[in-house]
Formats: C-alpha cells, sequence, structure tokens
C-alpha cells in the first residue's frame, strides 16, 4: 500500500535553536502515530508544520499523492486533506454546538442536506445529539473536548491532527475520554497523529508511537516494541523506566552487561545500537520500571538486588511506593504491598530481563 502520509527531511530552527533536525517517517492508511516526547522537544512544531500553520525551513511532504511542501511548493493549511483539534478547544463561544461542528462544512460550501446528514452522524458517534442547541459555556470540559473532535472529522479530513487534546481535563475524564477516543479512531479507521506527552495515552491509542529527542526521531516503534526495547535512555525515560542508578561496566558477554555499582554487581541488558555501544570502564546508568523494582525484606526474588535504607514512605492506596537510599547514596523507588516504617533496611530485587544498561 502507497504511503497516505510521507514526511521527508524536516528541518526547523527557532533563531539559533534547532528544534527539528533531519525527520522522516510514512504512515499508511488508516495508522496512528503518537508523537511522544519531553516538553520542548518540538512535537508540536512538527504537527504545524504538516498542518501547514508553520512554515518548515527544509523539507518535503506528501499528502493522498499530492505534494504540500517542497523547495518550491506551499499548499496552505485549508487546501490540505488535514483537520487539527487543539489542547483548548477554540470552540466559537457565540455559536451552538450544531453551528460549531457545521463550520467547517459551511466553508466547504457544502449543501444543507450534506451539512444535517454529517452533523447527525457525528454527533451520533460522539453522543452529542442531545447538546446540539447548547452553547460551549453549557458544556463541560469533556464535552467540549468531544465537540472539537467532532467539528474536525465532520469535514471528513484525510488526515487528524491532535495536539495534546485531553490534556486541559481532570485525570479520571482523561481517562474515559481516551478509551472512547482509541475507540471512535479505530471504528472510523482514521489516519491520525496525535501529539502527547503520556505514556498511557500513546499506548491506548498508537500503533506506532515516535519519540522526539533532540530534533531527532529517538525511536519508531510500536508500543510494545518500545516498552520491551527501548534504544535510548530518553526513550527508556518515557516509557516508564524511572528508577535510574550510576554505576561502570566490568564486563559484558553476547546477553548480559555486569555493572559495578557502589559495592554491588548488577547484571542487565545493554541494548544494542549505534548510540549504545558499550566498552569496559564506561559510565552508565542502570534503568529499572518502578513496577519492576520490589522491595522484599525477606527473599532473593531475582538475580540482582540491593541493600537500601527507607528514606520516604508513600501510600498509593494499593500499594506503598518507597523511597530508597542505596549505600553508596543513590535513590532509587520500589513497592511493596505491605506499610514498612521509615528507616529500616530493606533489601530489593530486580531480574535481568527488566534491568536495561545505557550509557551515560
Ligand atoms: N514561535 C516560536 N518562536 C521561538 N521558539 C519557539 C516557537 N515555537 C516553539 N519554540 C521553541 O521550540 C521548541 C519546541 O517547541 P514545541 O514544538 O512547542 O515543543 P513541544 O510541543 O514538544 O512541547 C521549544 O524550545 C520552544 O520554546
Ligand atoms: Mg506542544
Amino acid at each position: 500500500m502507497s504511503p497516505i502520509l510521507k514526511i521527508n527531511d524536516i528541518h526547523k530552527s527557532f533563531g539559533m535553536t534547532k528544534v527539528l533536525d533531519g525527520i522522516s517517517f510514512e504512515m499508511t492508511e488508516g495508522e496512528c502515530i503518537c508523537l511522544l516526547g519531553s516538553s520542548g522537544s518540538g512535537k508540536s512544531t512538527l504537527l504545524q508544520i504538516i498542518a501547514g500553520l508553520l512554515q518548515a525551513d527544509h523539507g518535503e511532504i506528501t499528502m493522498t499523492g499530492l505534494q504540500v511542501l517542497n523547495k518550491h511548493t506551499f499548499i496552505p493549511p485549508e487546501k490540505r486533506p488535514i483537520n487539527m483539534v487543539f489542547q483548548d478547544y477554540a470552540l466559537w463561544p457565540h455559536m451552538t454546538i450544531r453551528k460549531n461542528i457545521e463550520y467547517g462544512l459551511k466553508m466547504e460550501k457544502k449543501t444543507e442536506t450534506v451539512r444535517n446528514e454529517r452533523v447527525a452522524s457525528i454527533s451520533k458517534l460522539l453522543q452529542l445529539e442531545e447538546l446540539l442547541k447548547r452553547l460551549p459555556s453549557e458544556l463541560s470540559g469533556g464535552q467540549q473536548q468531544r465537540v472539537g473532535i467532532a467539528r474536525a472529522l465532520a469535514t471528513e479530513p484525510s488526515i487528524l491532527l491532535m495536539d495534546e487534546p485531553l490534556s486541559n481535563l481532570d485525570v479520571k475524564l482523561r481517562t474515559e475520554m481516551r478509551s472512547e477516543l482509541a475507540d471512535i479512531l479505530r471504528k472510523l479507521s482514521i489516519t491520525t497523529i496525535y501529539v502527547t506527552h503520556d505514556m498511557m495515552e500513546a499506548f491506548a491509542l498508537a500503533d506506532r508511537i515516535l519519540v522526539l529527542h533532540e530534533g531527532k526521531i529517538a525511536q519508531l516503534a510500536p508500543p510494545q516494541q518500545m516498552y520491551e526495547e527501548p534504544k535510548t535512555m530518553g526513550v527508556a525515560q518515557l516509557m516508564g523506566y524511572q528508577n535510574q542508578l550510576k554505576g561502570k561496566v566490568i564486563a559484558k558477554n553476547e546477553e548480559e552487561t555486569t555493572i559495578q555499582c557502589g559495592e554491588l554487581r548488577i547484571k542487565g541488558i545493554a541494548p544494542t545500537n549505534p548510540y549504545n555501544e558499550l566498552t569496559i570502564g564506561d559510565d552508565v546508568s542502570i534503568m529499572l520500571q518502578l513496577e519492576a523494582t520490589h522491595v522484599d525484606s525477606t527473599s532473593y526474588q531475582h538475580d540482582n538486588y540491593l541493600e537500601t535504607k527507607i528514606v520516604q514512605v508513600i501510600y498509593e492506596g494499593s500499594r506503598w511506593r518507597y523511597r530508597l537510599e542505596t549505600k553508596d547514596g543513590q535513590h532509587i523507588d520500589g513497592l511493596h504491598t505491605k506499610k514498612l516504617p521509615l528507616n529500616e533496611i530493606v533489601r530489593i530485587s530486580f531480574s535481568v530481563q527488566q534491568t536495561r544498561i545505557f550509557k551515560s
């Protein structure tokens, strides 16, 4: 299948700051890619360049076979087969919900019959039928955002661009909307680029996740692959490897790498890629998922274990979270189902399989 969207070698700087440094990727029809990256990594910049709201310094973009950007061409946003949903809803405050949803269709000079049909089907899909006569101010945040999505979908764009559309909602609503949105996108099988800094959102929605780091694509892979095989430390952090210990490489073979960490030796897996070529003596970071860090004061469950002191205790409902200090003064978080006292010496353990080693 030929790609519906082709991005080739996009560069963008603001003054002296290089924000995008050679971004290239392709999307197939119906695919959802989540752009994931820390704040300021260039996610919105890339999305706006794709939308045509911002000029790139260099690069080419092709959509549905149409060249919208190259050295000689710049097709403006309204002529690109896209629509966009923003974080702040951006609804017309003086227009009813129906008028808001219809807006793009009127701009396209669609007949009243077509407009009515589209509003009916889209408001059914997004459960807005009861709200069509209201004004945006009479809706909750979640409902307003649903209208924003309905308005973008009403024009039946080939590609839907969404920039953190749920980030203004409270946690509970965000979680609900996340699965609702995943359903809708799957039902419509609309090609979508979705910007987020939330791993769980990316997991719920993405066919593939694209991580931006220092202007480049750090990794582009399906969620599970990215979670299990993060290529760089930055990707690992975005995938929830929050625990980090410092050490030095003292041995390595095909399967595992051994790290000296204070008095202890820790074994883990060093992802093999050009960013992470390790030799003996290299300074490295040992990265662990919080969920993989078990506080168990009695048993040796795994090959890797550390003796630590509890320096902070946080109750998280179904579990307790402990801030732990190693003998050489490093800090790591661990989980346990039981309450343990402050200053207690506990052993934490984690498997080699769940331990990732990256060059620092
Ligand atoms: N119009 C602008 N002028 C100058 N700098 C900008 C502009 N827009 C974005 N930037 C800078 O570019 C970088 C990337 O911004 P952005 O794409 O908004 O990041 P993200 O959406 O990933 O948080 C940031 O350092 C930001 O300050
Ligand atoms: Mg942004």
